[in-house]
């Protein structure tokens, strides 16, 4: 994809986290790969006034590659991080939304209690601990949850996700978040039953048999 291009799917992909419910105000970020670095949201920005030419362009050690852009968003050391060591993802979502910050106050993650936790690559979405924004230990602590998973919660902050494409990313996002709303409502019941690994591994050959989310 040629770069204007994707300089116009950050801004609509940026946009769509307020529109979706799943994020509010200039909260979150969002990245996307390009070759030798990636794009980013620029801080502070209200997502209605961004344009394309708003993002800023970093190579993956977070040097900026053209000179006079705007100041990139604060978490770009966890965007550069996670695109260099998960050479898989293309572009990174972070956002606030409601129910997952809720758990990640709490410190919890998402458990298997319902089969479409694996989504987000494995048996649960982690909680990575409290780390200030904008820092490299809590971009490092993201990391760490974000092992072997396309998500991970934050704790005391909200969530993040990665993917191949920014729109499977914002997808990601909001399964996340339905998967943290209905774990909550679940939870005023007792804590509910979490499917076991043999389970859990039986409805990832599934998604691999019915091409599940390939669509
Ligand atoms: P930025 O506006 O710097 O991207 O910060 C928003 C945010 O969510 C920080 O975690």
């Amino acid at each position: 994809m040629i770069e204007a291009d994707l300089r116009q799917r950050v801004v609509e992909t940026a946009r769509a986290l307020n529109a979706s419910g799943i994020n509010q105000g200039t909260s979150g970020n969002v990245s996307a790969r390009i070759d030798g670095g990636l794009l980013i949201t620029p801080t502070s920005l209200p997502y209605e006034q961004m344009q394309a030419a708003d993002l800023v362009a970093l190579d993956l050690q977070g040097q900026p590659l053209h000179e006079g852009q705007r100041r990139p968003s604060s978490e770009w050391r966890l965007h550069a991080d996670i695109l260099r060591q998960r050479p898989e993802a293309q572009a990174v979502v972070h956002c606030h939304s409601t129910s997952a910050t809720a758990l990640a106050c709490h410190g919890r993650g998402i458990p298997a209690f319902h089969y479409m936790v694996a989504v987000a690559g494995g048996v649960d979405v982690r909680c990575a601990p409290y780390a200030l924004f904008g820092t490299q230990i809590f971009s490092d602590l993201a990391l760490a949850a974000l092992e072997g998973r396309q998500a991970a919660l934050l704790a005391q902050h909200g969530q993040v996700t990665l993917a191949t494409s920014l729109q499977q990313a914002l997808r990601l996002a909001i399964e996340v978040e339905t998967l943290a709303r209905m774990y909550l409502q679940a939870l005023q019941l007792g804590e509910p039953r979490v499917l076991d690994v043999a389970q859990m591994a039986a409805v990832q050959q599934q998604f691999s048999a019915l091409l599940y989310g390939a669509a």
